[in-house]
Order: C-alpha cells, then sequence, then structure tokens
C-alpha cells in the first residue's frame, strides 16, 4: 500500500534519485511572466515573494521575433534576482521548434544553478522526456552543476494523454505533470475556443415535467476537463510526482477560476497555473485545506486512535480509509504551515 503522504513531495520513481532527495515546497501556483517584456521583467522581484513557483515563459504567448529576448531577458533577470524560497522555472519552446536547442544550452550553462524546474511543452510519449534527461545531463555535467535540473511535462496533445502513464515514469527527474487545456483542445479537435475551464454548451439538463419538453428544466454545465484531470492525478500519484490543473484564460471571471482550480484541487491537483496577479490569491485560498477541513480532519484522526476500527462522528462512520484521506488533508495543511 502507498503512504498517502507520498504526493507531497516531489518524487520521482526509482532509488537511488536525487529528485527523491528534494523535501517538499509548496507549489500552489506555477506564475507565468514574459521576460521579453521590460515591465513584467521589472515586476518579478515583487512578485516573486508573494508566489510558490515563477516561471520565465519562452514558448506560446512569446512572439517568434522575441524568441532570443525572452532567453536573454529569463538569463538577467535570473542573475539579478534572490528568489528566496520561491522556486524557478521556466517553459522552453516545444521539442520540434528552432529555438528549443539553444534554450537548454543557453539557460543551463548561464543559469542552470538557479533553475529548480524545466517545463517542457507537447510531450508525447517518454522518449520526449528521454532526450531531455540525456541533455541536461550533458549540459549540466559540462557545467559543473552539483543539483539536477527536474522536468515537468505538459499535457496537451492526444497522444501525450495516451500516453500519460509512460511519460509520468520516464525518468527520475520527473517533477510533475500539468494539464494544458488550450492546445489539449485543438489536437483533439474539441470544439471549444476557450483556454480552460468549461463551457455553456457542454451539459446536462434534467428530464421533462410534462408534455411540453421546455418546461421546468434545469441544465447543469459539467467539467470538460474531468476525464483527464483524473487521469493525470492517477499516472503522476502512481509515479510519485505532481499533477497541476494549467492554465484558466478568461482573467475576469475570478469565480470561474477558482470553481476551475477547486474541481483540479478535489480531484488531487496540487497547483494551477497563474497567467495574472488575481489568480495567484485564488490559488493560495483553493490549494491550501480550509481550516474547517483542517477541524474536522484532526477530530476524525484523533478519534480513530490507532488508526484502526471505525467509530461514529455526528451521525457519519470513520475508519481506516477516512482517516488515511483525513491524513492527507492534515500532512498538507502542515506541509504548508512549515
Ligand atoms: C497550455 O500551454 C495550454 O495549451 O493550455
Ligand atoms: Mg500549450
Amino acid at each position: 500500500m502507498r503512504n498517502p503522504r507520498a504526493f507531497l513531495r516531489p518524487l520521482a520513481v526509482g532509488a537511488p534519485t536525487p529528485a527523491a532527495e528534494i523535501p517538499f515546497r509548496p507549489s500552489r501556483m506555477i506564475h507565468f511572466f514574459d521576460p521579453s517584456n521590460e515591465k513584467m521583467k521589472a515586476k518579478v522581484p515583487d512578485i516573486a515573494a508573494k508566489v510558490d513557483i515563477i516561471l520565465g515563459n519562452l514558448e506560446d504567448a512569446v512572439k517568434t521575433d522575441k524568441k532570443e529576448a525572452a532567453r536573454q531577458g529569463l538569463v538577467e533577470i535570473a542573475q539579478a534576482t534572490d528568489f528566496g524560497q520561491t522556486q524557478l522555472w521556466t517553459r522552453v519552446n516545444s521539442l520540434d521548434s528552432p529555438w528549443v536547442l539553444d534554450d537548454f544550452i543557453t539557460l543551463v550553462t548561464e543559469i542552470g544553478h538557479k533553475l529548480d524546474v524545466i517545463m517542457v511543452p507537447k510531450v508525447e510519449g517518454a522518449e520526449d522526456i528521454h532526450y531531455v534527461d540525456r541533455l541536461l545531463a550533458q549540459l549540466e555535467a559540462r557545467a559543473g552543476l552539483d543539483r539536477p535540473i527536474l522536468v515537468h511535462a505538459i499535457l496537451e496533445t492526444a497522444a501525450g494523454v495516451a500516453n500519460v502513464e509512460e511519460i509520468a515514469a520516464a525518468s527520475p527527474r520527473m517533477q510533475g505533470i500539468s494539464l494544458g487545456p488550450a492546445d489539449l483542445a485543438a489536437s483533439r479537435r474539441m470544439k471549444t475556443t476557450r483556454v480552460g475551464g468549461g463551457h455553456p454548451g457542454y451539459l446536462v439538463r434534467t428530464d421533462p415535467v410534462g408534455e411540453d419538453l421546455t418546461e421546468g428544466r434545469t441544465t447543469y454545465q459539467q467539467d470538460l476537463w474531468h476525464y483527464t484531470i483524473a487521469r493525470m492525478v492517477d499516472a503522476c500519484t502512481a509515479n510519485d510526482i505532481l499533477p497541476f490543473y494549467g492554465p484558466f484564460g478568461d482573467i475576469k471571471d475570478v469565480v470561474a477560476c477558482e470553481d476551475q482550480f477547486r474541481n483540479a484541487f478535489l480531484l488531487g491537483c496540487v497547483g494551477a497555473w497563474s497567467l495574472h496577479p488575481v489568480q495567484i490569491d485564488i490559488a493560495k485560498r483553493v490549494f491550501s485545506p480550509t481550516p474547517e477541513d483542517v477541524a474536522h480532519a484532526k477530530r476524525v484522526v484523533e478519534a480513530m486512535g490507532d488508526g484502526s476500527g471505525a467509530v461514529m462522528i455526528d451521525g457519519k462512520m470513520e475508519d481506516d480509509a477516512s482517516c488515511k484521506q483525513c491524513l492527507v488533508m492534515l500532512d498538507l495543511a502542515q506541509a504548508l504551515a512549515e
């Protein structure tokens, strides 16, 4: 049986692994910035103090004629900034792009000692991770780095979803996987044009009350991403790496953003991307257990004593399994409080 606490650590399969030695670090939001944008660059030190992970994005959303400027901008900001406890990540260009080799060479050589994780987009199978693993090993050796840079894959093609288990298990460097709903929708030929979140057309409707099919019926919007998130969570957890929800593009709809993040949290994700400062606090709130959840979990764990048997609390049966559920909640709350 797996230790329910294990998912808290960014571990990978296979021992001994350097990734397995890295202790828990809060990872509730991966905050994206464009290092080719001088205004955003100037705000990085302030933003870095507020987030768990800050990510310099080199891929989509950076114009092709700004790719070199973004790479260079990230080098400058990484060299000039003390990130403290905040993790520094980057998203490199995709493995079939003309920029990615220079992304790896420049970043590992110049700022490899500061980079915690490299996010790799459009990963389709284990071979993509094996390629990145080898390349990183060569560049780290040449740069004389004394700790490995970890790898995070974005799940955003139909092939990637079909191969998610092998991707999660592909290397001890694997730190986690994020859902990329925008590219995934395009790859699957889904008919939503939104960046993440729901769609008003994807719904279920209650039965008709009488003969009139239009009367008294209610509709409920469904979560377009439920299947993929659940699959990703299983693949990650089975390999002791961390699952994340990705972007929510409708920045002004903070209510739907919070709903989407919460669905992902309840299904097992540890964090989500934030694309705008307004999403930072949403992620912080959603991906931390509430005081009510913590109080309930404490009651159950205390009442269960050695964790075996069954007790009744407020008319509900609690047993070994629900005690483990409560430990998941308590462990996360405690790790975030440290
Ligand atoms: C993220 O990269 C996405 O495609 O949703
Ligand atoms: Mg994408």
